[in-house]
């Protein structure tokens, strides 16, 4: 039984215009979900069988169903007996894709149980592990884009469009971008933040399909950015202000306590803006400009503001076997 691993996610520019067919920016983190399965073929059963072991629960019905949608992905066909183990390290709920890292790795732990997907890293096993992992991520999500189950296959930093070629930047971790995370801790559903876009869609289309149309030309000029080498710090920095204010104003998604995350950043030098969902969960900024001093005081005031800093880096690899015991 192999074990395998994919990353969480921060979005950088361009959450929830993404969901309407514009660009949005990605880059994979260095926390994972690992995942390790077991099947039993039953030919003479009715249905696959479909058990998952979590390190906190026995897991929730929406894990069962969406683990169950990854397994159907993989192979409708199966009948048998199941056995999925997770454990995570990205915090849940956050918006830092902890459901696309656990979809990602159960495709791959189900796709090797049922020795379906044989060659790893090969474009074909990626495309079926991105394919099936987006199976799971409708059942948590209802309509996701596919971007964090992308990201988190793939790895790296990516632009992505729903329909359009993928692109990806020669932007691996040893580049060193650094970003603060700030998690709120205050939980939100993607599902629900994603209908409310579209609730005010549908109330104002002109303004929000305007809203749109501006964080897809910043989605791209960021991307462009992010693979020059040096980076024009203070024009990603302006992109930073300008697609969180359109977050904020057109599309409605944030949260008081976004906003005084984003303002502590800002007392610390930090531009930072909501990333995922929002109305709630994390926000973030690059940390080209700031001292580790000022570093250090953000963390310390977002601790005593209840929240959790952390400094991270983009552009961890995606999907991939771990040559680790398998959880228990
Ligand atoms: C969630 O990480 C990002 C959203 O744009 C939803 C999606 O793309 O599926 C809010």
């Amino acid at each position: 039984m192999t074990t395998w691993k994919a990353p969480g996610k921060l979005i950088l520019f361009g959450e929830h215009a993404v969901v309407h067919g514009a660009h949005a920016v990605a880059a994979a983190l260095s926390l994972n979900t690992v995942a390790a399965a077991r099947f039993t073929p039953r030919a003479d059963a009715a249905e696959l069988g479909v058990s998952v072991h979590t390190e906190h629960s026995g897991g929730s019905e929406r894990l069962d169903a969406a683990v169950r949608a990854v397994a159907e992905a993989v192979d409708p066909r199966a009948r048998g007996e199941l056995e999925l183990w997770l454990r995570s390290s990205v915090p849940a709920g956050a918006g830092l894709g902890s459901s696309a890292a656990l979809c990602v790795s159960a495709a791959a732990a189900i796709g090797d149980a049922l020795a379906n997907y044989r060659t790893a890293c090969s474009s074909a096993w990626l495309a079926a592990v991105n394919d099936a992992a987006l199976a799971g991520e409708r059942v948590f999500h209802k309509n996701p884009s596919g971007i964090d189950n992308t990201v988190a296959t793939y790895g790296g930093v990516v632009c992505f469009a729903r329909g359009a070629t993928l692109k990806r930047a020669p932007v691996g971790a040893e580049r060193g971008l650094r970003v603060v995370v700030v998690d709120t801790g205050v939980p939100r559903a993607t599902g629900d933040a994603v209908a409310a876009v579209q609730a005010r869609l549908d109330r104002d289309r002109a303004a929000v399909e305007a809203a749109f149309a501006r964080i897809d030309a910043i989605a791209e000029k960021a991307f462009s950015l992010l693979q020059a080498a040096p980076v024009d710090h203070a024009a990603l920095d302006a992109l930073v202000d300008e697609n969180h204010a359109l977050l904020r104003d057109a599309l409605g998604v944030s949260h008081p306590a976004v906003e005084r995350a984003v303002a502590l950043c800002a007392e610390c030098g930090v531009h930072a803006k909501l990333t995922g969902a929002g109305c709630g969960g994390c926000v973030f900024g690059f940390v080209h400009g700031a001292s580790s001093s000022s570093l250090a005081a953000l963390v310390r005031r977002a601790e005593e503001a209840g929240m959790r800093a952390h400094v991270l880096v983009l552009g961890a690899p995606g999907v991939g076997e771990v040559p680790t015991p398998p959880p228990a």
